[in-house]
Order: C-alpha cells, then sequence, then structure tokens
C-alpha cells in the first residue's frame, strides 16, 4: 500500500513513523515533510507545498496512491478532501464545509449553539465601534477571536482592557488578519485547565483516542506568549472516564449530528479543545485536525489499528474498528529556536539526536529541521518534539527529559514542567 501525508510538523513526523511499522505499508510519500521523515524507514519527501492542492492530486494520481492522510488545517479548509474525492482519490480528512470547523470560529459556535454543547457565552461582531463599546461595558478578561483561520495567532485572552483594546485595533484597524478578522467573535472568559479530546469519525462511529493535555504557554507555569504547543501527555488524569464519556456523547456526536443534520457529514479528526473546572466541561474549540504535539503522544500509545481507522474512515465503515492502546503514559517535549514564537535564528547544527532515539522509548520526532549533507539544522521556531514512553507520567517525563540532555543546539529553549500538572492530579 503506498500512502501520501501532507505536511510538515512532528505531526506528520508521528504519522509517517507509526504507518511505517505497519506491514501492509510499502512506501509513503510525505509533501513536504522535514528532515525527519526524509530518513524515517519506508519514507520519501516530496517537494511540493502543502496547500498546492492541485500539484498534491497530480503527484498521488501519478504514483497511484492509495490513501492520502491531511496533517494541517490549510489544504482542509481549501478543500483538499473535496477535490482528491471529486477525483476518486482516498483521502482521509474532513471535506471543506466540515472542517469549517476550524476555519470559521463563528461557524463552530453556531453548531455548538444549535447541538447545545456546553462553550462560553459569546457575541459576533463586524463594526469596531460596536465591539470596542461591548468590551467597554463587558470588561476583563474577555476573549476575542477573529472568524477565519490565523496561523494560531488569532485569539487574544485579554486579562487588561489595554490588551483588548489592542485586539480590537489590531484587527479592525491595522487589519492584521485580513480577511479573517472581517468578523469577530468576543466570548466570556472561562476559568480552569485546558485538555485535548481528539477522536477518528467516519461521519457515524465516534473512535475516541487517549486524552491529552498540552502546554500552550512559551514558559513553565504557563507564563509566557502562546505558541502552538510546548509539550503534552497522555493520558491526562484531569479528565476520567466519565467526564471521557461525557465528550463523547454531549460534545463530539452532538456535532456530528448538527452537522449532518445541516447536510454536512464530518470525516476525519474531531478535535475538541475544552475547558475542565471541576465538573464543568465546555468547548474552548473545535479543530479539524490532529493536535501538534498533541498528536506525537496520542499515536505512540497506539499499539494497534490505525491505519485500519484510517481505511475505514475512508470507506465509511468505521464500526468495524476497535484501536489498542498501550496502559503506558506518553510524554513529549518540544525544543525551540530561543525566541520562538517571535523572532528566533536558524540554520545551527542539532547534535545528539540518535544518542537520543537510542534511549529505550525515545522517539524524536522532527518540526522545524533540514538535513544537509548528512547534517541536522534548525529550519523553524519548533525545532525537534522528544517522545517519551514509560508504566506511569513520572518515569515517562524522566525519560523524556534524558532524552532532551543528549541533543544540543544553538539557542535552544525548552520547557521544564512538562506533565507537571498531571503529577499535581495525581497527588
Ligand atoms: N496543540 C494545539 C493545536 O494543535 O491546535
Amino acid at each position: 500500500m503506498k500512502i501520501l501525508i501532507i505536511g510538515s510538523g512532528g505531526r506528520e513526523h508521528a504519522l509517517a513513523w507509526k504507518l511505517s511499522l505497519d506491514e501492509r505499508v510499502q512506501h509513503i510519500y510525505i509533501a513536504p515533510g522535514n528532515g525527519g521523515t526524509a530518513y524515517e524507514n519506508k519514507c520519501q519527501n516530496v517537494e511540493i507545498n502543502y496547500n498546492d492542492i492541485n500539484k498534491l492530486l497530480q503527484f498521488a494520481k501519478d504514483n497511484r496512491i492509495d490513501y492520502t492522510v491531511v496533517g494541517p488545517e490549510e489544504p482542509l479548509s481549501n478543500g483538499i478532501v473535496d477535490l482528491f474525492e471529486n477525483a476518486g482519490m482516498k483521502i482521509f480528512g474532513p471535506n471543506q464545509k466540515s472542517a469549517m470547523m476550524e476555519s470559521s470560529k463563528l461557524f463552530a459556535k453556531e453548531i455548538m449553539m444549535n447541538a447545545n454543547i456546553p462553550t462560553a457565552h459569546y457575541k459576533k461582531f463586524t463594526i469596531y465601534d460596536e465591539a470596542y463599546s461591548y468590551i467597554k461595558e463587558h470588561g476583563v478578561p474577555i476573549v476575542i477571536k477573529v472568524d477565519g483561520l490565523a496561523a494560531g495567532k488569532g485569539v487574544t485572552v485579554a486579562t487588561t482592557m489595554e490588551m483588548a483594546e489592542n485586539a480590537l485595533k489590531e484587527i479592525f484597524i491595522d487589519n492584521i488578519f485580513g480577511s479573517a478578522g472581517n468578523s469577530v467573535v468576543i466570548e466570556d472568559f472561562m476559568q480552569g485547565e485546558e485538555a485535548t479530546y481528539l477522536a477518528i469519525t467516519d461521519g457515524e462511529t465516534i473512535l475516541p483516542l487517549s486524552i491529552s493535555q498540552d502546554h500552550k504557554q512559551v514558559y513553565d507555569d504557563d507564563k509566557g506568549a502562546n505558541t502552538g504547543g510546548m509539550g503534552a501527555y497522555t493520558p491526562a488524569p484531569i479528565v476520567d472516564s466519565n467526564k471521557f464519556d461525557f465528550v463523547t456523547e454531549h460534545i463530539a456526536r452532538p456535532m456530528i449530528q448538527e452537522l449532518k443534520k445541516q447536510g454536512i457529514i464530518y470525516k476525519g479528526v474531531i478535535y475538541a479543545g475544552l475547558m475542565i473546572d471541576g465538573d464543568s466541561i465546555k468547548v474552548v474549540e473545535f479543530n479539524c485536525r490532529f493536535g501538534d504535539p498533541e498528536c506525537q503522544v496520542v499515536l505512540s500509545k497506539i499499539k494497534s489499528g490505525l491505519l485500519d481507522a484510517i481505511i475505514a474512515t475512508c470507506n465509511d465503515s468505521l464500526k468495524d474498528v476497535s484501536l489498542e492502546n498501550t496502559a503506558e503514559t506518553s510524554v513529549c517535549v518540544i525544543m525551540t529556536s530561543g525566541g520562538y514564537p517571535k523572532d528566533y535564528k536558524s540554520g545551527y547544527e542539532i547534535s545528539g539526536i540518535d544518542n537520543a532515539n537510542n534511549i529505550p522509548g525515545i522517539k524524536v520526532f522532527h518540526s522545524g529541521t533540514k538535513v544537509i549533507d548528512n547534517r541536522t539544522y534548525t529550519s523553524g521556531g519548533r525545532v525537534l518534539c522528544v517522545t517519551a514512553i514509560d508504566k506511569d507520567l513520572q518515569s515517562a517525563i524522566d525519560r523524556a527529559y534524558q532524552g532532551i540532555s543528549q541533543i544540543s543546539f544553538q539557542d535552544m529553549w525548552y520547557r521544564k514542567d512538562i506533565g507537571k500538572k498531571g503529577l499535581n492530579k495525581h497527588k
């Protein structure tokens, strides 16, 4: 079987690695991939930008790809699934209308309201003056989200009036988000701790994956700017089995059912970003893809069934599939270029990746790396994702940091407290 994976991050490296372990898979192309996918067993990078969906379709046809798996949200919201399916090609991911659960915050809020899915109260604004009056009247903390995709930069959790005013100015006056900022959602601030629920669905059956917790802020103790994620672990004890079932039955299922009422069949990955506050569970956001770095830990826990789930989703037969997970805990720590998520330098040589990979239970996934003459260099903000699996959370944390201790590059940065919140829950 030949697989094409679309994307270039740690998430796509983890997908390529996990699928390469299945003996039915002969060859995996990754477009465009990174320095890690280039050297993974059975894998080959293809120099096609992940947003060039017509070129990707031509490649898939020319190379007789059996299944295409889409990592990032942009090609999904640009309609790559509709394009491939119309051409008779099998592809794993939501179609363009379903992807609006991520590409339009307003659409997602309306679906949640119609389906009685618990989420923060919100209002929509398209005019600066009206939005400004609302925040003045409401006060802080308050959350301001641009409606469209903004590469993870479109959400401001404003804890001061100055932050809220600045966010509105950037959206409506400076127009820094372009048309993505034509509408904004302003919603109530939610107290609590975040967790990530991931599931695979064919629009009918829901196959939940292990619950995880990401660490969004760049510095320890959740300080500093928001990033795409600085580390994750699974399972996350903040979501016990009752809460987990609640999310499947009262969040994920109503979501796909409400979409179906509107004639939209959601297939692929459901990502529900949750806010947990005691017994209260509310949705912060829906995404239409695996999270990065949540994917790296969740896939590390899967013993078997991922390829079957992908194939069955494409063929509307997910009810016949089950996933087998290990009982172990998985932890990943992201190594970044110093300065990320703002300005950073790259092009520095990385040493020690092989030493880390030689430690049992460690797998180093690449994000922003490139290989030149057999040497690996940094080429992005998020560079590596050191992932460890072990018998419990403390052992997996220790192992991940043991892996980190082998690796070095100029300006490297990583959080030192990944998983600490989970340890506190265990105590
Ligand atoms: N780690 C957060 C995300 O993938 O959206």
